[in-house]
């Protein structure tokens, strides 16, 4: 209301003076409108009807000054100088005023300026030990022009002096901003609605030919845009990819997440006995009912170390099945890809070279879903392959990679794996949790797995595994994994969490 009577009252102005110079003089039923906050609402009013061409305005930048808190002591009390003169007596008409003294009359800071100030301007002398008036009636400038500047807002003495004022911090700016009006090219006293559109209804009507159009506002904010975000598991990922290539790693392509039973389990060795391989830990898939054969002399090689051994092993001396090694299955874990590409190595044109890989992709385990457990997950996994290496470089491996995540205290403790001898689990001290956490399993790959591939007989394989969920979790300080991967994932805080640094460490 107050915008709508201000609007008036600034096309009335222009209509009877034709300008208005200074939109401070401006006034609404005899109250002024020079406040801030009045002449915020002007600069709304301009606005729209400058975007109507019926007013042309600009804007006038002004300062003035304000005393601060020290300037109004001053403006109060006179300067710091005058108070020590006035303190002081006349020569020979009193004792003089020793600096001990002084310091008592006007407290120490005033004491200390305003002495050297009134020496500079001869208004004392020194008398002995002491200080005495040596001008009859100084004139305290800095206080006249104090009271100048309270009562105008400014003053007359010249633009050093309110540098000097300023750099004693006596005074502050303060910028005013008000505005000059002139009639625009469509002025009228009346303001028309203006359209915004241009409809059918218009130019079927021939109503456009009348209306006015509301200008085009390239200047405003458009309406905010809703962009992707990369989910947490994905920035981790990228994390550790990054660490793999730094240590001249290779990636494995991973892009099948059907696979058989003979490289998930047979191929490495994991006897078809074993409980993993049951029903309600594997997801087996019914259709098609089986898997392409793989080349038969690789088939009987791994059938023989099964059944009856061979490369020093006695085998697990229980009968192999054709059926079970051809079912299809979602994959448990990318060691079947490492696998598979191992005997890709063994097989290649020019024979077994030396080689650093890694893969990071989904696995699928039949499990109940929990805070910790979901039927589906992610491994990372490492494999290196190369004559005469040890369990030494396995743990050198592991610590240059796992030190490059922020995991520099290791510990590894011997544990079991069907297809791999030794194996040991790996175990962090996580500072923020202050104890020691399982992060990795591990080891060299069994002969048994190996040399049926047709790898020469010195090359030893070394790799390690664990779940891109676990780091991720703990990065994120997120303790249920369904609000991370599912349906009940909390889209707000995938786009919210920000990119981790896994060297920075787990606290
Ligand atoms: N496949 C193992 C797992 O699922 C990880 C692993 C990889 C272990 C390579 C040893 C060597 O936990």
């Amino acid at each position: 209301i107050k915008s709508e009577a201000i609007q008036s009252l600034i096309l009335q102005t222009l209509s009877s003076e034709e300008t208005i110079s200074d939109s401070r003089q401006l006034a609404l039923e005899g109250k002024s409108l020079s406040s801030t906050e009045d002449q915020n609402v002007i600069r709304g009013v301009l606005d729209s009807l400058s975007s109507k061409e019926m007013v042309e305005y600009k804007q006038i930048t002004t300062t003035s000054y304000i005393l601060t808190e020290e300037g109004k002591l001053i403006d109060e009390k006179g300067s710091h100088e005058i108070r020590v003169w006035q303190v002081l007596p006349v020569k020979g008409k009193g004792e003089p005023i020793t600096v001990p003294e002084l310091q008592k009359l006007v407290g120490p800071g005033i004491a200390k300026v305003g002495q050297s100030r009134a020496f500079k301007n001869k208004w004392i002398a020194k008398d002995g030990n002491g200080f005495v008036r040596s001008a009859e009636a100084p004139v305290d400038e800095t206080a006249i022009q104090l009271r100048e500047i309270r009562e105008k807002g400014d003053h007359t003495s010249g633009e050093s002096v309110t540098k000097e004022l300023q750099k004693r911090k006596l005074i502050a700016p303060k910028k005013h901003i008000h505005y000059s009006i002139s009639k625009g090219a469509n002025f009228s006293t009346e303001v028309k609605q203006l359209e915004t559109d241009l409809t059918v209804e218009m130019l079927q009507s021939g109503a456009w030919k009348d209306s006015s159009f509301k200008q085009y506002n390239f200047a405003a904010a458009g309406q905010p845009t809703d962009g992707g975000a990369l989910h947490p598991l994905l920035k981790v990922r990228e994390e550790f990819r990054n660490i793999f290539f730094e240590m001249g790693f290779t990636e494995m392509p991973t892009n099948r997440f059907v696979e058989s039973a003979f490289w998930n389990f047979d191929a490495m060795f994991v006897p078809q006995q074993h409980p993993a391989r049951e029903m309600q830990d594997t997801f087996y898939v019914k259709n098609p009912v089986k898997s392409l054969q793989p080349e038969p002399e690789y088939y009987e090689r791994i059938r023989k170390v099964h059944e009856e051994g061979g490369y020093g092993s006695i085998g697990y001396r229980a009968p192999f099945s054709r059926e079970e090694s051809e079912k299809l299955l979602l994959r448990t874990h990318t060691t079947a890809i490492s696998t598979a590409m191992l005997y890709e190595l063994a097989n290649q044109k020019g024979g077994f070279k030396p080689a650093k890989m890694y893969s990071i992709d989904r696995v699928f385990r039949n499990e109940t879903a929990d805070a910790t457990h979901l039927a589906e997950f992610h491994q990372v996994e490492g494999v290196v392959a190369d004559y005469n290496i040890t369990l030494g470089n396995l743990i050198a491996f592991m610590q240059e990679f796992f030190g490059k995540t922020g995991n520099t205290k290791l510990r590894f403790k011997p544990a079991y794996n069907p297809y791999t001898e030794p194996s040991m689990e790996v175990f962090s001290w996580h500072e923020g949790l202050g104890k020691w956490i399982e992060i990795a399993n591990s080891g060299i790959f069994r002969p048994e797995m190996l040399e049926p591939m047709g790898l020469p007989k010195g090359v030893r394989v070394l790799g390690w595994g664990m779940s891109l969920e676990r780091p991720t979790m703990i990065k994120y300080k997120i303790s249920d994994i369904r609000t991370l991967v599912g349906h009940k994932t909390d889209l707000d805080q995938v786009k919210k969490r920000a990119a981790v640094r896994l060297e920075k460490g787990d606290d």
